[in-house]
This record gives C-alpha cells, structure tokens and sequence, in this order.
C-alpha cells in the first residue's frame, strides 16, 4: 500500500497530504471496487490495477483538496477562492458585518484556504483573536507567517475536519465554500458541525457557479435550509460575487 500512496503523491499538491489521509480515500475506493481490493489482498495487483486505483484516487482527492491550492507561493493567485473573490474581499466583509456587528472578539476559520491574507481588511481584526484550521502541515506553516506578517493574534490548527471539530468557543465561525469541499454525498458532517461549533454566528457560503463555471439556476441549497430549519436555527442570506452566503445564529 506504501507504494501505491507514494504514486498518488507524486504529483504536487498532493503530496502535502498525509498518508492516512491518502489511505481513507483508497479504502473508500476499494469499496467502489470490492475486485480490485481481493487483489490488492491477495497480491495479485496488474500494473494496469495500480494505474486505475491511482487515477481515481487523484481526482478524488483533487476534488476535496488538490483543486484549491494553485502554487506553492503565499498570494492571492495561489488559492482558487481567495482568487475569485479577491477583488471584492472589502464588499464582502461589509457585506457580513453590516448584518451582525462588530461587536466580537474571536473569529475561526474552517478550511480557510489562504483567507487570513485577508484578515487586515475585516473590522477590528486588531483586536480579534483568529484560529485558522486547515487540512495539511505544509499549508498550514504558510499561514503562520502570513499570521507573522500581518501581525495577526491568534492561532493555527492543522485538523481534518472529517475527524476533529473540538474547537474553543468564539463569536464568530467562517465555513467559506467549505461544506461541499468536505463530503461527497450526504450532509452527516455538514450537520455535526453547525450542531457541535461553539459560535455566535457561523457563515456558510457555497459558489453559484456550477463545475462548468456557469450561474446555478437554483443557487440557495435547499438541503441546507430545510436542515437549519429541522435544527431550530434563524438564519438570514445575501448572495454576491459568485457565492452565497447564510449568516446563522445560534442562542449559546
Ligand atoms: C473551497 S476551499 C475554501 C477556502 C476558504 N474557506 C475560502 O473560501 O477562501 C476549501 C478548503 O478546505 C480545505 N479542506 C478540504 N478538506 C478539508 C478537511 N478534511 N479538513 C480541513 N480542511 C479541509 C482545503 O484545503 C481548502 O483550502
């Protein structure tokens, strides 16, 4: 198996993965392809198997992980949403504090991407305490200098957020785009999260661009509605730049 998680990681950026990340998703490949798992077990792997569990492996991991991150560097261009909405970052934020205030003191940021390149343009970020989480060491040590630079207070959390969700509690948590880029079908973690995250205000935001980069008819996700409701939460939503936003409150 060693071999075959060496292979995946070949190509960048996977290869900031860790391997036990890497081998969840060959298991849940093998349970895809039960023939390809007996012979993985019986050693009786043919080049062209290893070829195809690597292939699918890579683009699964791509879709949660590898597609994000652009280039090794620490700018805007490096991470696919901090490009995209790059140019609106101050509207945005406008946009988020208009409706809930700026009186908080503690913000985290789920699978922030290189969000924190824009923490200096959110209201008080000088007297804000951030914990910024992400899935892989390298990517991480990244925004700990982006934390330096930018004399950022706060912290930063390597975790896989599939697994570890025992955060501190704060006013204010950002899932920016990150819901969709967790789980493939079912919404279990989407709704372990919002139920168990220790927060004021939780923002969710998904993209309004479907994979061929056009405008979603149907943009606000229902699932995601019907379950705030289900869950007894009050949320309120703005769309703008390609993605909308659900600001939720939660009576803590
Ligand atoms: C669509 S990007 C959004 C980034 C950022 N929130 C933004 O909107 O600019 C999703 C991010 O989640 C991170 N991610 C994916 N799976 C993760 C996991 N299991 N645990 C922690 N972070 C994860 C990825 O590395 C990626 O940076």
């Amino acid at each position: 198996m060693e071999e075959i998680v060496k292979k995946i990681k070949e190509k960048k950026p996977l290869d900031n993965l860790d391997d036990d990340y890497v081998l969840g998703f060959i298991d849940e490949f093998f349970k895809k392809e039960p023939k390809l798992k007996k012979k993985y077990e019986n050693q009786s792997l043919k080049k062209i198997d290893v070829k195809k569990i690597v292939k699918n492996v890579r683009n699964d991991l791509n879709r949660f992980y590898g597609q994000f991150w652009l280039s090794d560097s620490i700018r805007e261009s490096s991470h696919r949403s901090v490009r995209e909405r790059n140019l609106f970052y101050e509207k945005f934020y406008y946009e988020i504090f208009f409706r809930i205030g700026i009186d908080f003191k503690s913000i985290l940021d789920l699978g922030c991407g290189l969000n924190p390149l824009t923490y200096n343009l959110i209201p008080n970020y000088k007297d804000t305490y951030f914990i910024a989480v992400e899935l892989t060491k390298k990517d991480c040590d990244k925004i700990v200098k982006i934390f330096k630079k930018d004399e950022i207070d706060g912290e930063v959390i390597k975790a896989d957020l599939r697994r570890y969700n025992d955060f501190p509690k704060v006013d204010i948590c950002f899932m920016f785009k990150l819901l969709e880029s967790l789980e493939g079908e079912g919404h279990k973690l989407a709704e372990h999260l919002i139920t168990n995250l220790k927060a004021s205000y939780i923002i969710v935001s998904f993209s309004t661009l479907d994979t061929k980069g056009r405008r979603m008819n149907y943009p606000r996700r229902g699932w995601f509605e019907r379950m705030l409701s289900r869950l007894g939460l009050r949320f309120d939503k703005f769309e703008d730049f390609n993605e909308i936003f659900y600001i939720i409150e939660k009576a803590l």
